[in-house]
C-alpha cells in the first residue's frame, strides 16, 4: 500500500430522488469510509468525495408526480441526504452535487474536448415522440404491453413484471405517460461514445492487468467485454440535465451516466485546486466504491471515458459490492421497504455506531445479504454489549475503584499476560490485511476478537476475587486490560468513530496514531483516566417489534396499492348484435347447497321469473349458503347449458370482482319481479 503518494476515494453519488437507506449504506457508504477513516489513520493523502447525482429520467418523473419542479425535488433530497450522512459519520471531504456551477463547466468541457477532437459519433435514430406534448420520450415515459409476458404497465426500458430489459420500440400498443396519446417515431440526432474501439484496450487493461478485482466485479465486466462492446449514446432529449454544448443543439443534454461520473472530479476542484494532483498524477491511487449496479459505469463506460479523455488516470480499483436485502425481500423505495437513514437516525439517537457494526458485519462482500431487526438486535446485546461494552466498562470501572482511576503500574509478567498481550499485534494486522484488501466484514471480525481477548482476558483472571491479597498482581491485570482498551479505541476509529471517540475520553486518550498501536505503552502507568460510562446498551424487545410493526404496514399498503393496480385492462370490442345476444334478467335464489366434493361450487335454484331453474356457480367460498336465500342476483339465462359435477347447470349468475379476488352479486339497486331484463 505504499507505492501511492495519495487517494482519491469515491462514493457512488445517489440520486436525489430520494433519502438513502441502509443498502446504500452497507453496499457503498461504509465501506468507503471505512477505508478512508483507515488510510487518514495511517497519515495518508485522502480525499474521499461524495455527492448528489441529481440528473436523469426518476427525477423529472417524480418531479411531474409532485407537482413540483425538478430543482426543488433535488435541492429537498440533496439537503435530506447530505445532512443524514454527516450525522451518521460519514466522514466526506466534500459532499457536492451535479446542479452545481464547477460541474456543469466540468462536464461540458469534458464533452467538449471528446467532440472537439472527434472521440464520438454523430448518428441520427428514430426515436419515441410525443405530439401533444412537443417532446421526445424517454424510455421511462413510455408504457405499453410487455412481448413477454402481456404485462400491459411494462416500460420503455423494462418490464418489472418479468424482468426484461426492453427498448421502447419491443413494447406492443405504446403509450405516452405525459398525453397518454401514441407516441410516434421521430428522427433525432445524438452523440454516441464508440465503446467498441475501446475493446482491446479495456480487456487489456482489467482482464490483464486487474486480476486483482474482486470477483463479482471482475466476473461482471468479462461478460461485458466477451459478448462486445458497442456505441453509447452519451446525449438525451430532455429538458432536464447539462445542455450539450455545442451551438445550436437545443432540447438536448448529456446522457445522466454521462454525466455524474464527472462529478466526482468537479467536487475535487470544487474542494481544493490542486484536484489536478488527485485526478491526474500517476502515484494517485482513484478507487471508486459502487453497487453492483453500478459496475459496468464505473469499470467500462467512465474509464473509456476518461481514456478518451486522454489526461486523466483510472481507477485502481472498483469495490462494487453486492446488494443487502431486508427482512428477506428486496429493499424498495416505491414500496416503502426499507430502512431510511433519517428516520434511524431519529430513531435510535446515539446509536450511530450499533446501525455502522451491523451493516459492516452483513456487508453483502461476496453475496447478496440480508438484515433483519432480529440480528441487529442480537449484534448489539451479545456483541457490542456483552463483549466490547462490557469489556472496557470492567477495566475502567475497576481501575476507577482500586486505583483510583491512575493506571496501576505493570509488575511482572506471567505466561497467560505474555500469551495475551502477544496477541495483539498480529490481530492489528489482520485488520490491516483485510481492509487493504476491502475485505471489511473480516476485518470487523478482527477488531471483535481484540475485544473478545480482552473480555476473556479479565474473565479468566478474574482481578475482583484477588486484590485484598495481591493488589500488584491486580495492577498488572488492570493495566494490560487498560492497554487493549486503548488499542481497541484507535483501531475501532474507522468503523465505530463516535464509540472510538467516546472511549478515547473516557481513558483520556492523548492523540495516538495507528502505527503506535500493537503494543502495551498505550498508557503510562499513573496516567489518570477519565469517568467510565457505558459504550452501549441493551437493546430491547419493544424496539424491534416498532420497528418490525412499520414494516408490516408498507406490506399493507403495498397490497392495497397493488389490489387497486389489479383492475384488468378493457377486453376487445364486441358490436351491439353480439352484444344483444345475451339475455340478461333478474332472478332469486330460492336454495342454495354446496356440491358434494368440490369447494367451490354452489347448487343454486333460482327463480327467473320465467321459470325456476338449476344453476351451478363457483361462489363456494365467498357464503354460506343459508345467507344467500332471497338474495336477488342477476342471471345469464341463455347459455348453453352445461354438465357440472353431474348437475346441468342452465345459466350463469353475474357476480362483481373486487381487487382481493373476492366476489359479491349483482343486483339491481332496487328489489324489483324477477324475468326483468338487463340490457
Ligand atoms: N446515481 C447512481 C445510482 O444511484 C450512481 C451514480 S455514480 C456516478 O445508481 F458515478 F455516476 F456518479
Ligand atoms: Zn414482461
Amino acid at each position: 500500500m505504499n507505492l501511492f503518494k495519495r487517494y482519491t476515494i469515491t462514493s457512488a453519488l445517489p440520486y436525489a430522488n430520494g433519502p438513502v437507506h441502509i443498502g446504500h449504506l452497507a453496499g457503498v457508504y461504509i465501506p468507503a469510509d471505512i477505508y478512508a477513516r483507515y488510510l487518514r489513520l495511517r497519515k495518508k493523502d485522502v480525499l474521499f468525495i461524495g455527492g448528489s447525482d441529481e440528473h436523469g429520467v426518476p427525477i423529472t418523473i417524480r418531479a411531474k408526480q409532485e407537482g413540483v419542479t425538478p430543482q426543488d425535488v433535488v435541492n429537498k433530497y440533496h439537503q435530506l441526504i447530505k445532512d443524514s450522512f454527516q450525522r451518521f459519520g460519514i466522514s466526506f471531504d466534500i459532499y457536492s452535487r451535479t446542479s452545481s456551477e464547477t460541474h456543469y463547466k466540468t462536464a461540458s468541457e469534458f464533452f467538449r474536448k471528446l467532440y472537439d477532437e472527434g472521440k464520438f459519433i454523430e448518428k441520427t435514430t428514430e426515436q419515441y415522440y410525443d405530439e401533444l406534448a412537443n417532446q421526445f420520450l424517454a424510455d421511462r415515459y413510455i408504457t405499453g404491453v410487455c412481448p413477454h409476458c402481456g404485462n400491459d404497465k411494462a416500460y420503455g426500458d423494462q418490464c418489472e413484471k418479468c424482468g426484461t430489459t426492453l427498448n421502447a420500440t419491443d413494447l406492443i400498443n405504446p403509450k405516452s405517460t405525459l398525453s397518454g396519446n401514441v407516441p410516434v417515431l421521430k428522427a433525432t440526432k445524438h452523440w454516441y461514445l464508440p465503446l467498441d474501439k475501446y475493446e482491446p484496450f479495456l480487456k487489456e487493461w482489467i482482464l490483464e492487468q486487474h486480476k486483482e478485482w474482486k470477483p463479482n466485479v471482475y466476473g461482471q465486466c468479462k461478460s461485458w467485454l466477451d459478448s462486445g462492446l458497442h456505441a453509447r449514446a452519451v446525449s438525451r432529449d430532455l429538458d432536464w440535465g447539462i445542455p450539450v454544448p455545442i451551438e445550436g443543439e437545443t432540447g438536448k443534454v448529456l446522457y445522466v451516466w454521462f454525466d455524474a461520473p464527472i462529478g466526482y472530479i468537479s467536487a475535487t476542484r470544487e474542494l481544493t485546486d490542486q484536484w489536478e494532483l488527485y485526478w491526474k498524477d500517476k502515484e494517485s491511487r482513484l478507487i471508486h466504491f459502487i453497487g453492483k449496479d453500478n459496475i459496468v459505469f464505473h469499470c467500462i463506460i467512465f474509464p473509456a471515458m476518461l481514456k478518451a479523455e486522454g489526461t486523466y488516470i483510472l481507477p485502481d480499483n472498483v469495490p462494487g459490492n453486492e446488494f443487502l436485502n431486508l427482512e428477506g425481500d428486496k429493499i424498495s423505495t416505491s414500496r416503502n421497504w426499507a430502512v431510511w437513514l433519517h428516520e434511524y437516525l431519529d430513531e435510535f439517537p446515539g446509536m450511530e455506531d450499533v446501525l455502522r457494526y451491523v451493516l459492516t458485519a452483513n456487508m453483502p462482500e461476496t453475496k447478496d445479504n440480508d438484515f433483519t431487526w432480529k440480528d441487529f438486535q442480537t449484534r448489539n446485546n451479545s456483541e457490542l454489549v456483552a463483549i466490547l461494552g462490557n469489556f472496557v466498562n470492567r477495566a475502567l470501572v475497576l481501575t476507577q475503584k482500586y486505583f483510583d482511576s491512575k493506571v496501576p503500574v505493570c509488575s511482572e509478567l506471567n505466561a497467560y499476560d505474555s500469551e495475551t498481550i502477544n496477541q495483539i499485534a498480529p490481530i492489528k494486522k489482520l485488520i490491516e490485511d483485510n481492509l487493504e484488501q476491502f475485505r471489511f466484514r473480516e476485518a470487523l471480525k478482527e477488531l471483535m476478537n481484540l475485544s473478545r481477548l480482552g473480555n476473556k482476558y479479565l474473565a479468566d483472571t478474574e482481578p475482583w476475587k484477588i486484590f485484598k491479597d495481591q493488589p500488584e498482581r491486580v495492577g498488572t491485570i488492570l493495566n494490560i486490560s487498560l492497554q487493549i482498551a486503548a488499542n481497541l479505541a484507535v483501531l475501532m476509529e474507522p468503523f465505530l468513530p463516535f464509540t472510538s471517540a467516546k472511549l478515547k475520553k473516557m481513558l483520556l486518550l492523548n492523540e495516538t496514531d495507528w502505527d503506535n498501536t500493537g503494543n502495551v505503552n498505550l498508557l503510562d502507568s499513573g496516567h489518570i483516566l477519565g469517568t467510565a460510562g457505558l459504550l452501549f446498551s441493551k437493546i430491547e424487545d419493544p424496539a424491534v417489534e416498532q420497528q418490525l410493526e412499520k414494516l408490516r404496514q408498507s406490506k399493507i399498503k403495498n397490497q392495497e396499492k397493488e389490489s387497486e393496480k389489479s383492475i384488468i385492462a378493457q377486453k376487445p370490442n364486441v358490436s351491439y348484435d353480439e352484444f344483444s345476444k345475451m339475455d340478461i334478467r333478474t332472478g332469486t335464489i330460492i336454495a342454495a347447497e354446496k356440491v358434494a366434493k368440490t369447494k367451490k361450487l354452489f347448487q343454486l335454484t333460482i327463480d327467473t321469473g320465467i321459470d325456476t331453474r338449476t344453476v351451478v356457480s363457483g361462489i363456494a367460498e365467498y357464503f354460506e349458503p343459508e345467507k344467500i336465500i332471497g338474495q336477488q342476483v342477476s342471471i345469464l339465462i341463455n347459455l348453453e347449458p352445461r354438465e357440472l359435477k353431474g348437475i346441468t347447470s342452465q345459466g350463469m349468475i353475474l357476480m362483481a370482482t373486487k381487487p382481493d379476488g373476492s366476489l359479491v352479486f349483482v343486483s339491481p339497486a332496487q328489489k324489483i319481479e324477477n324475468g326483468g331484463e338487463i340490457k
